[in-house]
């Protein structure tokens, strides 16, 4: 059983003055493909503090999975807490996400996307649209067990 936190990062959706959409994409979707797995939601606003609370609050997971403030907006701080609480870089992870976003929008460029590792919780940044979202879980999926395996010391 996997364990998955989904943190929405946006100031508008933590404050109601619209419904969070892209969390509750992530958890369907996973939901949707069987995966077997225990998820939690979280909604906080882009204040670099709630969120490092937030992200170290769900230390011990498998996955963290962030969406929202990722891009060039002043709020938008996302990455910056992410990397300064990972140990290690995932780049490749936010290789992938940008490159297939890429062939959706070219606004993908604006994604400052950052993936890492804490311990052994790998944690990605995804943007906020649910057509974001929907795109990098599906990409995410298929690597889950495996990235947990590996961090776990498995072999290939
Ligand atoms: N990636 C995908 N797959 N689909 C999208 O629609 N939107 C882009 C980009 N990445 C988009 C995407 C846009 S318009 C922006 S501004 C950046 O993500 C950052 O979004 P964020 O600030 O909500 O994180």
């Amino acid at each position: 059983m996997l364990e998955i936190a989904v943190i929405t990062i946006s100031d508008r959706a933590f404050r109601g003055e619209y419904q969070d959409l892209s969390g509750p994409s992530i958890v369907e979707l996973i939901n949707e493909n069987h995966i077997d797995a225990d998820v939690t939601l979280t909604i906080v606003p882009d204040d670099k503090v709630q969120i490092k609370k937030a992200i170290l609050h769900n230390m011990g997971k498998d996955y963290i999975f962030t969406n929202g403030g990722t891009g060039i907006s002043p709020r938008d701080v996302t990455p910056e807490v992410t990397k300064a609480i990972c140990d290690k870089e995932l780049p490749g992870i936010c290789e992938m996400l940008r490159r297939e976003s890429y062939k959706e929008t070219p606004f993908a460029v604006f994604s400052r996307c950052f993936a890492g590792i804490k311990n052994e919780t790998i944690i990605v940044n995804f943007p906020g649209s649910v057509k974001a979202v929907t795109l990098c879980t599906k990409l995410m999926l298929p690597l889950l067990e495996h990235g947990k395996q590996m961090i776990l010391g498995g072999k290939h």
